[in-house]
């Protein structure tokens, strides 16, 4: 049965773009039932209404606080009964109920080598930290910010002439956009799964993310 993804974004939405991709040509066995952004503007939302997926704004400022925010986000994400809950760009921190009522189904990206640079700047700090290797990392949200565990992350080596611009766009194209959406067609296919605080990939515990490399062909 093809899984029911709800998918949440702040901005650009680049890795929205990929999973849409993916799920139109079947290598994700989903359907995006909904996409769900805090900020009006974000440009994501166009690239959903393109495909025919249905959008909500849901705009934290009308909230008084976090608490009530993800109280209302969390009914909107249940209204489309969702198997699978991807953040692909949502900058916002998540209450601990929330985060514990989705354990398991929902997965985050993050633009840095996990447990490195957690938070924002990734890219700048990687250079500033003289850092040979960046890359991205999906994982699974837990309570811990950016913490939970890892399923999957990309790398690539920095180049002396590399920017923070051309750092995050290599990161983006090179390894975001590959790993996500192979991330999401694991989960969907029940191929990866959060078993306590470990994740299991097909018959057993996985000792460390996987890298690039294991990505099926047709998402390398
Ligand atoms: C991506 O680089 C993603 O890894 C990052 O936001 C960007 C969203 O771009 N997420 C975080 O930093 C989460 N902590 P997109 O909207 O074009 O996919």
């Amino acid at each position: 049965m093809s899984a029911r993804i709800v998918v949440l974004i702040s901005g650009a939405g680049r890795n929205l773009q990929a999973i849409i991709d993916a799920c139109a040509t079947h290598r994700i066995d989903g359907d995006i039932v909904a996409v769900i952004s805090n900020r009006a503007q974000a440009a994501g939302l166009a690239r959903a209404q393109a495909a025919g997926i249905p959008t909500h704004v849901l705009a934290h400022q009308d909230f008084a606080d976090r608490a009530l925010y993800d109280a209302a986000l969390a009914a909107l994400i249940d209204r489309h009964q969702p198997d699978i809950v991807v953040l692909a760009g949502f900058m916002r921190i998540l209450t601990a109920d929330l985060v514990r009522h989705y354990r398991g189904r929902m997965l985050n990206i993050h633009p840095s080598l996990l447990p490195k640079y957690p938070g924002l700047h990734t890219h700048r700090r990687a250079l500033e930290a003289g850092d040979h290797e960046h890359g991205a990392t999906v994982h699974f949200v837990t309570e811990e910010l950016d913490g939970g565990p890892a399923i999957v992350q990309g790398k690539l080596i920095v180049r002396p002439e590399d920017t923070e611009e051309t750092l995050a766009e290599r990161v983006m194209r090179d390894v975001e956009l590959k790993i996500y959406p192979q991330a999401v067609a694991w989960l969907a296919r029940g191929d990866v799964a959060l078993v306590g605080d470990r994740v299991r990939f097909g018959p057993g515990p996985l000792r460390a993310p996987l890298q690039l490399d294991a990505l099926a062909e047709e998402f390398r």
